[in-house]
Parts: structure tokens; C-alpha cells; sequence
């Protein structure tokens, strides 16, 4: 089965609308409702004084008509009274200003006593609905860090004390590490040791990076909490949480991926993308799937039409939706979920679309949620398949966080950015790809691509060596591999970690301005960015055209790595990944704007998903039968703004 649903806030409601709301809900073919997630004000109105009962209606009302709950843990929003009664547990921003109750996610990841009071609804949760044949899985908080991903109090001051004693064993390991040999900042009692804050100048990058990766781990540590209870209390129950793939950098998904069961992502197409605002869904697509390799994920959340808080919020097209959730469906999600199911008309976010719009029932989004649902039934049998890509790209969160450093040789080199383009370019190319950790095992990969890796340990730097050695494909962007994990430069020559490998030693970076370009002998431009790279082994494949190395490939054993000393843009960029894609053995096959993704099993099934996201009919080459049962031998046709799936002959 793929899951069909979303967000179901009842608790917005007169009791009246809710058997409406359920007999809509079988209307449009839904399967599964995410449920309570901003409850804890309504379930425990007083500390300590639990009304449950209407959420027992709610769950059997859902159990009675075959509608499945991912029930969640309300501790996203702790109620008025928590901040009121612990205004201590507040989270604090980077300024120093308290952030107050009256949004959501107002409390301190670090707080004990907010632990103690989430733990405590959480217990009360599970022991009433753990065994409710309603319940399919804990959906367990809500987008862990959206608004509080970074606090900087005093209580998480001392946390982070903690952390870095576990770390560091000592203080002269952390000053070591920190390098607080520079500008006087040695400590010498860990008392002196703060969360950054504001500064006269730039903060120490060791610091920054520490913290960074503290937080994440902070929250990290509240999910293993509620996780844990849950498991005690129902152990047959699975649970996730909702990750925010592509959109939020704050948690190290890999590290937190670990931790999960089941991997699930909120998703949002960015309006300011415009005629490309699907190849960014693709990404985060991509990057959901990474996180757990070869296994199914959900899609938690995305929207039927405009959200709310972009400004200007773009609504959907007729048949977006369908192509974007489509999208997520042919690359690897189980669950196409929507936040939420009814549109609020109180609230901050009454401007949100949702399944069931303020319109009612006469409108393209009803029309388009019902129409989903069918397609989602009648494509169950993908559930369980997964995607099989021949191309990965590294990335890492400790990276980008030490590269968010603004003493930086040129801040507009942003990697999330690179990253995102070069994911987009072998979209362009009709070339899928995973996203995988430096550390990763990467022989499964025909090539490997490493677009921006400021930072890499030595065991990472290592990987990429083993790899090519192996026989392996590698790529490398500039401005990689140049600091260790404490964000200490690598001597002696950049890149430090890959140096070897590329056969190319890096003796001074020239930054470009925004607005130049460096023109490249083969063709296009480079931005942002160039180097002046000796050769110690590696051929040159293109150059600037005053002859200095742009593009080179270096034999490596059994296999070989190239390195670009500038960021290519489009068509240059497209030549560099065709060439060395077309060296491993993949082809590249893209039409512009039509999206070819294949699912498959080891029992032989295989599902082709083909998108068209032009104004023009495509064909696509197929064989096997639509959903609907069509023939398909050879060419699939596929209207302009339309999807079709194929069931691939075996
Ligand atoms: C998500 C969140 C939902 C809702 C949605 C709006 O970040 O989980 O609760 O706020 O955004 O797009």
C-alpha cells in the first residue's frame, strides 16, 4: 500500500465536523492521518491534569471507519502554562533575546525540566493509545529543531560544557582542537567555555563547529528520549520522525538517520525557484532516500497548492501536485502525505492550502486530492520497491557547518548551493543519483562526485582513495578536502586530504567576484572561484585560457579521479559530469523537463515513472502497461503537465 493522508488537526474543530471530516477522508481515498501533533495544550490544559477523552473519540471514530494514525507526541508546543510556570526552559537566540510562548516550539533543547514534562505527556500518551487498533506508527515530535535548532542560554551554555568534556576528555584537548592559541582565547577552566554569542569579532571556528554539531545532538538526544519510552511502553509499535530534507541543515540527518526506523521528510516547493522548483523537490527527494540506503521512506508532509510563509506563496498549477507527489513516489517514498488535511480558518497558518480547501469541494484541489488517491491505490504494488542509483554525492553536515564560518576566502562559495546545482545538472542529464556520507561504502557506485567538501576526516579522505584504488570514478569540486575535522587547515598544498589522489597540488586560491565569470578553453565559464593548481601527476582536460589547469584527471591504481579548480556553470558544468558519467559506464538520456525515474525489487518487479513537466507532449521509451492497465510497447506517451507510471515487463 502507499500511505495517503496528512495532517489531521481536529482539535481546531467543533465535534460536529469530524464525521464529516472522516467521510471525506474516505472520499478521497486516504489511508493514514497524522494526528495530535499540536495537542499538549488540550490534552494536559493544567500541568499534570490529563483530558484525553476527545482524543479517544478521535481515535476510535478513525479505528470504526479503517483509517490508520501515526500519532504523535505533542512536544513540538508546550503549552502557555509551561512557559509561564519554567520561563527558564525558553529558548534564547543568538542576540540574547527569549524567544516567548504564543507560536510553537518554544522551549530550550538543552532543559531539564522541559525533558521531564515532554517525557511525561509522552508516558500518558503511550500507555492510553499504544495498544489502539487505530495506531500504525509514533510520529514522535514534530520537525525537531524548525524553530529552535540553536539555543544559546546559559542552561544550554552548560549542556554544551558537557558535551565537550565527553568530547575532549580534557582542556587541553579542546584548546588544541579550538587552536585558542590564536588571539589570546586559551581557557583555562571550563566554566570560561560559552555556546558562541556576540562577539567583537569573528567567533573561534572551532567553537562554532562544536556547537553546531552539540545542538544537533541535543535534539538528537530528546528524540532518543521519547523514542525509548515509546518502545517500552509498545515495543511493537515503529516509530519516525519528520526529518526536513533539503530545507534544514542543522541536524546531521546521517547520524540521526541511525537512529530511525523508518526515515520521513516534510517537503516544500521553494516559489523563488520558479520554472525549477521541481528539480529542487528531486533533491530532497534524493537526499531523503540517501539517508536510509535501499529502503522506503514517507513523505510527511507537502502541500496541495500554496503555503503560507514564503512571502509570496505561489499557488500550484493544475496538475502540480500530482506531478510533484509523483515525484516523490518514483523516488522512493511509500507515503504522499500533505500537511493538512483540513484547511484551518483560525491560525497563523489559515493561509496554508490543504486537502479538503476553505472552498470546499468544488474546487481544483478537491478535485486533484481525489484524483491522487486513486492513483496512489491503484499504484500500491510500487510499495517496498526502491531506487537504484549509479551515481553518488558526497556530502557532509560537519562541512557545511564549518564552512558557514564567515572568515571565509569568499562567502558566496555557499556548498549547499554547488551541491544543489550539480544535483540539478545530472537531472538535467536524466542521470539519478543518491547522496551518501564520506565515510560511506561507495563500491556499490560507478561514480562518485564531490562537489564541495571543505571539510573531511581522515577516515573520509581515506574512503575516496580506497574507492578509486578499487577501480571507482571520482570527481572533485574545488575548495574540498582542504581541513580536517577540527577545521584545521591541511599543509602543505591544497587540497591536503586529496592531493595524491588528483595528482594536483593547489598553491594559492583567486576568489572571483559575483559578478565575473572565468572563460574555460573547452567551452563555458567558471565562477566564484579559481586556483592556481600544479601539476604532480594528473592530465589537464581543460584550462583557463591563460593555461592554467581548469579540469584534470589523474589515474589512480585501478581507477581515476578528476578536479575542477573553479565552479563550472551550466553548460560547462553539463560537459564535465556527461564526460566523466559517460567514462563509468552511465549514460546520460535527459530531455529537458521530462523526469525519468525507475523503482525495482529483487522479486523482479520494476515501476518507470515518467513526469512531464513541459507544455508539450513527450515520449519516453517504455515497455510493459500503465496503471490503467494500457500496453506499452516501445514509446510511452506522456501528455504535456502529465505523469504515467508503467509497469515494466518483466
Ligand atoms: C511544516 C510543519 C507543519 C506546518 C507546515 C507548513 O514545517 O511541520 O506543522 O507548519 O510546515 O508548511
Amino acid at each position: 500500500m502507499i500511505v495517503y493522508g496528512g495532517d489531521w488537526n481536529p482539535e481546531q474543530w467543533p465535534e460536529d465536523v469530524w464525521p464529516e471530516d472522516v467521510r471525506l477522508m474516505r472520499e478521497a481515498g486516504v489511508t493514514h492521518v497524522s494526528l495530535g501533533i499540536f495537542s499538549w495544550s488540550m490534552l494536559e490544559p493544567v500541568e499534570g491534569r490529563f483530558e484525553f477523552g476527545w482524543l479517544d473519540r478521535i481515535m476510535d471514530l478513525l479505528a470504526e471507519n479503517g483509517i490508520k494514525v501515526y500519532l504523535s507526541t505533542p512536544t513540538a508546543s508546550p503549552p502557555p502554562w509551561f512557559a509561564h510556570t519554567y520561563p527558564e526552559a525558553l529558548p534564547v537566540d543568538f542576540e540574547g533575546h527569549t524567544l516567548y510562548h504564543g507560536s510553537r516550539q518554544a522551549f530550550c533543547p538543552s532543559s531539564p525540566v522541559y525533558r521531564e514534562k515532554a517525557l511525561a505527556i509522552v508516558e500518558q500518551l503511550g500507555r492510553r493509545y499504544g495498544g489502539h487498533p487505530a495506531l500504525a506508527m509514533w510520529h514522535i515530535h514534530n520537525e525537531y529543531g524548525c524553530h529552535n535548532g540553536r539555543c544559546y542560554c546559559d542552561t544550554s551554555a552548560a549542556a554544551f560544557r558537557t558535551w565537550l568534556r565527553d568530547r575532549y576528555g580534557s582542556l587541553d584537548a579542546l584548546n588544541e582542537a579550538w587552536g585558542t592559541a590564536f588571539w589570546s582565547q586559551r581557557y583555562s577552566d571550563w566554566e570560561q567555555i560559552l555556546t558562541p554569542r556576540i562577539t567583537p569579532s569573528f567567533t573561534n571556528p572551532g567553537q562554532q563547529l562544536d556547537y553546531r554539531r552539540f545542538s544537533s545532538d541535543a535534539l538528537l538526544d530528546l528524540y532518543r528520549a521519547e523514542r525509548d519510552l515509546l518502545a517500552k511502553i509498545s515495543p511493537d509499535v515503529p516509530n519516525t520522525t519528520n526529518f526536513m530534507s533539503g530545507l534544514y541543515w542543522d541536524a546531521d540527518y546521517w547520524a540521526w538517520a541511525e537512529e530511525l526506523e523508518v526515515v520521513s521528510t516534510d517537503q516544500y516547493l521553494a516559489g523563488e525557484l520558479g520554472d525549477e522548483a521541481h528539480i529542487d523537490l528531486a533533491f530532497a527527494a534524493d537526499l531523503t532516500r540517501s539517508f536510509k540506503p535501499g529502503r522506503p521512506w514517507l513523505l510527511m508532509e507537502h502541500s496541495t497548492s500554496a503555503v503560507n510563509w514564503q512571502g509570496y506563496n505561489r499557488a500550484k498549477q493544475p496538475g502540480e501536485m500530482h506531478r510533484n507527489s509523483v515525484q516523490h513516489l518514483a523516488r522512493g517514498a511509500d507515503a504522499i502525505m500533505f500537511f493538512q488535511w483540513r484547511a484551518s480558518k483560525i491560525g497563523a497558518e489559515k493561509w496554508h492550502s490543504a486537502m479538503y480547501p476553505h472552498g470546499g469541494k468544488d474546487t481544483k484541489i478537491w478535485r486533484e486530492v481525489v484524483a491522487l488517491g486513486e492513483l496512489l491505490r491503484d499504484a500500491s504494488d510500487v510499495a517496498g520497491t526502491t531506487v537504484k542509483a549509479d551515481v553518488a554525492i558526497l556530502l557532509d553536515f560537519a562541512s557545511i557547518w564549518a564552512q558557514d564560518h564567515p572568515a571565509q576566502p569568499n562567502t558566496e562559495l555557499k556548498p549547499i548551493e554547488i551541491v544543489k546545482q550539480w544535483h540539478a545538472e545530472l537531472w538535467k542529464l536524466g542521470i539519478t543519483c543518491d547522496f551518501a556520507h564520506p565515510g560511506a561504502d561507495l563500491s556499490g557506485y560507478r561514480a562518485v562526485l564531490v562537489p564541495a567538501l571543505y571539510l573531511v576526516d581522515d577516515a573520509g579522505a581515506a574512503n575516496l582513495e580506497r574507492y578509486v584504488a578499487g577501480g571507482g570514478r571520482a570527481l572533485v569540486g574545488p575548495y574540498s578536502g582542504i581541513v580536517d575535522d577540527r577545521d584545521q587547515v591541511r599543509l602543505g598544498g591544497y587540497p591536503g586530504a586529496w592531493r595524491d589522489l588528483l595528482g594536483v597540488t593547489v598553491e594559492e586560491f583567486f576568489p572571483l567576484r559575483s559578478d565575473d565569470a572565468i572563460e574555460l578553453t573547452g567551452g563555458g565559464s567558471g565562477r566564484l572561484w579559481s586556483e592556481v593548481a600544479h601539476l604532480t601527476g594528473a592530465e589537464v582536460l581543460d584550462t583557463y585560457l591563460d593555461g592554467r589547469p581548469a579540469w584534470t584527471r589523474h589515474a589512480w591504481e585501478r581507477g581515476a579521479a578528476d578536479y575542477l579548480t573553479t565552479l563550472p556553470t551550466g553548460e560547462a558544468l553539463a560537459r564535465v559530469l556527461t564526460a566523466v558519467c559517460a567514462e563509468a559506464g552511465v549514460t546520460a538520456t535527459g530531455t529537458p523537463g521530462i523526469e525519468v525515474v525507475r523503482r525495482s525489487h529483487q522479486d523482479g518487479r520494476a515501476f518507470l515513472f515518467a513526469i512531464n513537466h513541459t507544455a508539450a507532449d513527450a515520449e519516453v521509451p517504455a515497455t510493459g502497461t500503465t496503471l490503467d492497465g494500457t500496453a506499452v510497447d516501445g514509446v510511452l506517451t506522456v501528455p504535456a503537465g502529465a505523469v504515467r507510471t508503467v509497469r515494466e515487463a518483466r
